[in-house]
């Protein structure tokens, strides 16, 4: 390992056989992928199967938000992550390790077993009525037929939408009807840490109540609870499992049929249906696991990511699969049943690349060393991080004491809208420095603009982050609303995408990721929109207005702080407290549970009535010195009851 002047050059076990090893190597083959884009696209897509290759590369308009790649391809997603791999010979090999809550809990699919397994499936949705097109919802837990249920709809061509577990049935109803899904894929009860008994099916039933599109339940048994099944809507996933063969020909699909669609947050209440397609997800899935987490036959992949948000989409299933790799599923928490628990699992299973979330590793490095150590981790050789910025304390403890000053980290800059990752370090090359995501990957043009969409020239650089042209895995359009698309990423400013992020870079041209510049927050890596929580305080009768900001967290990254209003003679007590509480949690979520709730007689607002953010944004993160001008508001003592009363 080399260190100079906190520029990390670490030594990387399988640096002779890395597919890039060396920066010579990385700008040669950026530099081809920039100049030569269409051809660059043409050859990488070679690494898949297609029944009928492309007419055209790349169709791109952004003053219409129109994108289409491999136009006139037709593949099928489930033969080129299961099929193909046993066609050449693998199919004893291991697909998917399954590591359950409990740690005596585990079990291991081969690629045989995953195509029987998802074949299978694939003939009970159609069994049931689910045609090429419909969208189908999934609403689970990390267990093994999330995967595959997943790729058994990509098999008949169905579109998935998968509902992160922790979501309430409120939020799963909403998401349900927003893309009028068919059929809605859950289990009886789910495990996860010292819940064992999460109501899994009961939101199912609560939000399927409101759904008249979904015409039947598939319920898979997780825990032998009892649970209600309603005659003739609810079907358990065992016994119509046993009633199919387990040949199912893959649907043709073309290159830019939908391929699955993905809620995520926005500034807005709504949430977006992010839709991605066929051909260019998968390409740039497989392509981006192969490189960045230099993926070699044989090596055990473990990402902790739950499957529910898109890093488990594009890297515990299409990316990993597609590349014929083994990688594991985790059911459990990084603390259950103890602080050491991600190291266990390595040591178990001989894990040799681990990506994970800073959040879990600034949990874990509060706890002590002891916990990582007295595992073995000799088999990891590549540790990786995703989801928010990494600051120094944890990217220093996860370099020296998770992987021994041995393993090189990839921070890997990325977004649910971008289908994989864009800006990251490449393990046997990138010079690493604690908490920038470094270079762009292949064919990524990063610019830096100003506010008004200039381009800034030079190094160094800060301002707005955005993305001129188009890659593959880029989403397609938000579903039902390609104009909210249109404005949310294309309107501000003329042919590039904007990522909603502000970002640097250094003199050494080294991306550096700042966070959010619009209401989006990154609670412990979960993304949520300030516009959805405060639609949800407002939901209790005794609020009469809510404003959300994040604050610093030093777990969670960022923490949520709601400044609160009552109605005109509510009085605030602990009842309140907890009702707004629990109206996030029914509304969203647990995991949109503000941390921080403030009790003001008044919002700090302009003239003309609008909530000045950047005033509570500066209260939140007790950056009293620098509330700026308080001139232009309508009522500027206001503020001093804000700043006195601070949580
Ligand atoms: O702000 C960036 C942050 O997470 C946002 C995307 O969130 P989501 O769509 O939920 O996807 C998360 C997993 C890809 C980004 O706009 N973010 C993601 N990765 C990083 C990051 N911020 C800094 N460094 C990263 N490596």
């Amino acid at each position: 390992m080399v260190i100079l002047n906190n520029v990390f050059q670490p030594s990387y076990r399988d640096a002779d056989k890395a597919h890039i090893g060396s920066m010579d190597q990385y700008h040669k083959l950026y530099e081809q992928s920039i100049q030569d884009n269409e051809g660059f696209w043409a050859e990488q897509a070679e690494r898949l199967h297609w029944y009928k290759k492309w007419d055209t590369i790349k169709e791109v308009d952004y003053t219409k938000a129109a994108i289409k790649w491999y136009e006139g391809g037709q593949l099928n997603v489930s033969y080129n992550c299961i099929d193909r791999h046993i066609e050449a010979g693998h199919g004893d090999q291991t697909a998917l390790i399954w590591e359950g809550n409990n740690p005596d809990e585990d079990r291991s699919l081969t690629y045989n077993d995953l195509l029987s397994e998802v074949s299978k499936f694939a003939n009970v949705l159609k069994a049931h009525g689910v045609r090429k097109g419909d969208r189908v919802c999934i609403y689970m837990q990390m267990i093994p037929e999330l995967a595959i249920a997943m790729l058994a709809c990509t098999r008949i061509g169905a579109v998935h939408s998968i509902v992160f577990g922790a979501f309430s049935s409120d939020a799963l109803r909403d998401r349900i009807n927003d893309s009028s899904c068919k059929v809605l894929i859950t289990q009886d009860t789910g495990v996860r840490g010292t819940k064992q008994d999460i109501p899994m099916k009961v939101h199912g039933d609560h939000a399927v109540a409101k759904t008249p599109s979904i015409e039947h339940i598939i319920v898979v048994k997780r825990t032998g609870a009892d649970v209600e099944m309603q005659n003739g809507r609810d079907l358990w996933w065992h016994e119509e499992m046993e009633k199919v063969d387990s040949n199912c020909d893959p649907e043709h699909m073309g290159a830019e049929d939908p391929l699955f669609i993905l809620y995520t947050s926005g500034s807005t209440g709504q949430p977006k249906g992010v839709m991605h397609t066929t051909g260019g997800y998968l390409v740039y899935a497989s392509m981006t696991h192969h490189y960045v987490f230099d993926y070699q036959p044989g090596d055990i992949y473990w990402c902790t990511a739950d499957i529910g948000w898109v890093t488990g989409h594009s890297y515990i299933v299409y990316g990993p699969l597609s590349n014929r790799a083994t990688t594991i599923m985790f059911e459990g928490v990084p603390n259950y049943p103890d602080f050491g628990r991600f190291w266990q699992v390595c040591e178990k299973h001989k894990v040799n690349i681990f990506y994970t979330a800073p959040t879990a590793l600034r949990a874990l490095m509060r706890e002590g060393d002891d916990f990582v150590t007295k595992h073995d981790r000799s088999s990891i050789k590549l540790l990786g991080t995703v989801g928010e910025p990494i600051k120094e304390p944890e990217w220093t403890w996860y370099y020296n004491v998770v992987g021994e000053q041995n393993c090189p980290i990839v921070d890997t800059w990325w977004q649910t809208e971008t289908g994989g990752i864009l800006i990251t370090p490449l393990p046997a090359c990138t010079p690493l420095k604690p908490g920038s995501a470094t270079y762009p990957f292949f064919g990524i043009q990063p610019v830096i603009l100003t506010p008004e969409g200039e381009e800034i020239d030079g190094n160094p650089a800060e301002g707005l982050l955005a993305i001129k042209d188009s890659w593959p895995g880029q989403m397609r359009t938000i579903y039902g609303d390609h104009k909210r698309f249109f404005d949310t990423y294309f309107a501000m400013f003329r042919n590039y995408y904007f990522t909603g992020d502000g970002a640097k870079r250094d003199e050494d041209g080294c991306y550096w990721i700042t966070g959010r510049v619009d209401d989006v927050l990154n609670v412990s890596g979960h993304r949520l929109g300030t516009a959805e929580v405060e639609g949800a305080i407002g939901a209790h009768e005794a609020v009469a207005e809510a404003a959300v900001v994040g604050f610093p967290h030093d777990i969670k990254g960022q923490g949520i702080y709601a400044f609160v209003t009552l109605m005109a003679g509510v009085e605030a007590n602990d009842d309140i407290l907890g009702g707004i509480k629990q109206k996030v949690r029914d509304l969203i979520g647990p995991h949109a549970t503000p941390d921080k709730i403030q009790f003001a007689p008044a919002l700090p607002k302009t003239r003309s009535g609008k909530i000045m953010r950047r005033i509570l944004r500066k209260i939140g993160e007790n950056e009293l010195d620098s509330l700026g001008d308080t001139s232009t508001l309508a009522e500027p003592a206001v503020v001093d009851d804000l700043v006195k009363n601070r949580k």
